[in-house]
C-alpha cells in the first residue's frame, strides 16, 4: 500500500502531467462539469497506467484531489460540497475549522503551505478583476454559488492568510421549520405572520450568524404575493419568489475607487421604484435614516435587520447608524422618528449551545422622558445550561396587548390573540 507522502508525490506527478497534456481541454469550451467529467477519467487511466495498487478509495481520493486542484478551489472543495458545512474557517496551512449544525470543529484538510492558500485565493477573487496582495490585504468576494468569501493577509493578518467562507444556504427556512427547529413558538410564528400581512415595520436584531437573514427571508415569505417587494443587500442571499420583485445588489467601487454603489444610494433609488414594501439585507450605516424615512411616509410593511444584541441596544445601534448619515438631527428628533417608524424589533441568538432562537419579540412605544419605550410581547428566559451542555429554557408571551393588534384587526388579519396570553 502506498504511504501518504508517496499519495502526495503522485498527486503532484498527475497534476504535473494534466496541466501538460490537457491545456485544451481546461482552456477550451464546456461547462465546469463537464470539464469535471472528462478530467477525472483521464486521471482515473492515468492512476491505472501508473500500475501503482491503490485501494479504490484512495484511488478516489487521488482522482477527486487531481480534479479539485487543477479546477476547483483544492482542499476546500470538498467542504463547499458538504451540505452540513455551513462556515469554512481557514486560519493557516493546518488549520482549518468548520461549521456544522451550530458547532465549529476542526475539518481534514490542509493546505500544503501559505502560499497554496493564496493561490486559492487568487483562484476565487480572480474572475471578479479583484486581486489581493500587500497593497490591498484584505477582500470580499462571492464563489459561483453565492457563497461569501473574506480573505485577509500580511501584513494585516500577521499569523499568515486567512479565509473565511460563509456557505450560500441551499435550503431557505419558512417560518414553519423555524419553529420546528426551535428557534421561535408556533404563538410567535401565529403573531409574526399576522404582523408582517397588516405591514408592521420589523426590525430584526442580533449579532453575525446568530440566523438574522435567515429569520427575514422567513419573514419576508408571508408577504402576499401579490405585492411589489424591492429588496436592497451586499450580496444577494435572499431567496423569495414574488412575481412582482426587483432584487438591488450594491458594488464595491472598482480599485481606483470608482463606480461604487452603496446599499444607501440603493434605498433612495428603491423608494422611486414604487414598492409596496422595502427589504434591506441589513442596515449598517446611514441608509438606516433612508430607511426610517421611507417607514414613516407610508412604505409601511418594510423589513431589515442590523446588528445588535437586545432591543434595547438596537434601539442605540438605529442611533448611531442614522447620525451616520451626515444629516444632523437632534437627538430627540431621531428617537421621535424611531418611535414613529419601527412597529417591532425582533431579537435573534445564537445561544451557548449553538441553537439559533427568537429571544424577544419587542413592541416600539411612543418616548417617555425623551427615551424610546420598548415592551415585549415574547422573550426566551434562559434559565442555565443542561450537563449536556444544551441551553434550559422556555419562550413565554408576557401577556400584553400590542398596539400592532389595532393595525392586524383593522387590516381583517386572521389572528388568535389567546396566544399573546401570558402562561
Ligand atoms: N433558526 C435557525 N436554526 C438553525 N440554523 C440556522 C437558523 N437560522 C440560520 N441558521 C443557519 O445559521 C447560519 C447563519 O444564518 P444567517 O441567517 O446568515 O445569519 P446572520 O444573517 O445573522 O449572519 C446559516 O448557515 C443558516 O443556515
Ligand atoms: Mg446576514
Amino acid at each position: 500500500m502506498i504511504r501518504s507522502a508517496d499519495l502526495q508525490s503522485l498527486h503532484d506527478q498527475l497534476h504535473e502531467r494534466v496541466l501538460g497534456e490537457m491545456r485544451d481541454l481546461l482552456a477550451g469550451p464546456g461547462t465546469l462539469e463537464d470539464k469535471r467529467r472528462t478530467l477525472a477519467t483521464e486521471v482515473r487511466r492515468m492512476v491505472r497506467e501508473s500500475k501503482r495498487i491503490l485501494t479504490p478509495s484512495a484511488q478516489n481520493d487521488l482522482v477527486d484531489g487531481v480534479v479539485n486542484t487543477v479546477l476547483g478551489f483544492g482542499p476546500l472543495e470538498p467542504l463547499l460540497r458538504d451540505e452540513t458545512v455551513t462556515e469554512i474557517m481557514v486560519n493557516g496551512p493546518d488549520r482549518v475549522f468548520i461549521e456544522r449544525k451550530g458547532k465549529v470543529e476542526r475539518a481534514n484538510v490542509s493546505f500544503r503551505d501559505e502560499d497554496h492558500i493564496r493561490d486559492i485565493v487568487d483562484r476565487i477573487v480572480g474572475p471578479i478583476g479583484r486581486r489581493i496582495d500587500e497593497s490591498s490585504p484584505l477582500v470580499d468576494a462571492r464563489l459561483p454559488d453565492g457563497s461569501r468569501v473574506n480573505a485577509i493577509i500580511r501584513p494585516l493578518a500577521v499569523s499568515g492568510p486567512s479565509l473565511s467562507i460563509r456557505k450560500f444556504a441551499k435550503v431557505a427556512f419558512h417560518l414553519e421549520d423555524l419553529v420546528k427547529f426551535g428557534t421561535l413558538t408556533q404563538p410567535m410564528a401565529d403573531f409574526l405572520r399576522a404582523a408582517v400581512r397588516a405591514k408592521l415595520n420589523i426590525f430584526i436584531s442580533g449579532g453575525t450568524g446568530s440566523g438574522k437573514t435567515s429569520t427575514l427571508n422567513a419573514l419576508s415569505y408571508e408577504i402576499p404575493t401579490h405585492e411589489r417587494i424591492v429588496t436592497v443587500e451586499d450580496s444577494a442571499e435572499l431567496q423569495l419568489k414574488h412575481p412582482n420583485m426587483v432584487n438591488l445588489e450594491s458594488k464595491p467601487p472598482n480599485i481606483e475607487g470608482r463606480g461604487g454603489y452603496t446599499i444607501r444610494d440603493l434605498v433612495k433609488n428603491a423608494l422611486r421604484m414604487r414598492p409596496d414594501r422595502i427589504i434591506v439585507g441589513e442596515c449598517r450605516s446611514g441608509e438606516t435614516l433612508d430607511m426610517l424615512q421611507a417607514m414613516n411616509t407610508g412604505h409601511d410593511g418594510s423589513l431589515t435587520t442590523a446588528h445588535a444584541n437586545t432591543p434595547a441596544d438596537a434601539l442605540a445601534r438605529i442611533e448611531t447608524m442614522v447620525l451616520m448619515s451626515g444629516v444632523e438631527l437632534p437627538l430627540p428628533a431621531v428617537r421621535r422618528q424611531i418611535s414613529g417608524a419601527i412597529h417591532l424589533i425582533l431579537q435573534q441568538s445564537r445561544l451557548l449551545d449553538g441553537s439559533r432562537k427568537i429571544t424577544a419579540i419587542t413592541e416600539v412605544l411612543d418616548l417617555e422622558d425623551n427615551e424610546v419605550k420598548l415592551q415585549d410581547i415574547f422573550r426566551f428566559d434562559q434559565r442555565g445550561v443542561g450537563a449536556d451542555g444544551k441551553v434550559i429554557g422556555e419562550f413565554v408571551a408576557a401577556g400584553y396587548r400590542p398596539r400592532a393588534l389595532a393595525k392586524i384587526k383593522a387590516m381583517d388579519i386572521p389572528f388568535d390573540e389567546a396566544v399573546l396570553a401570558a402562561p
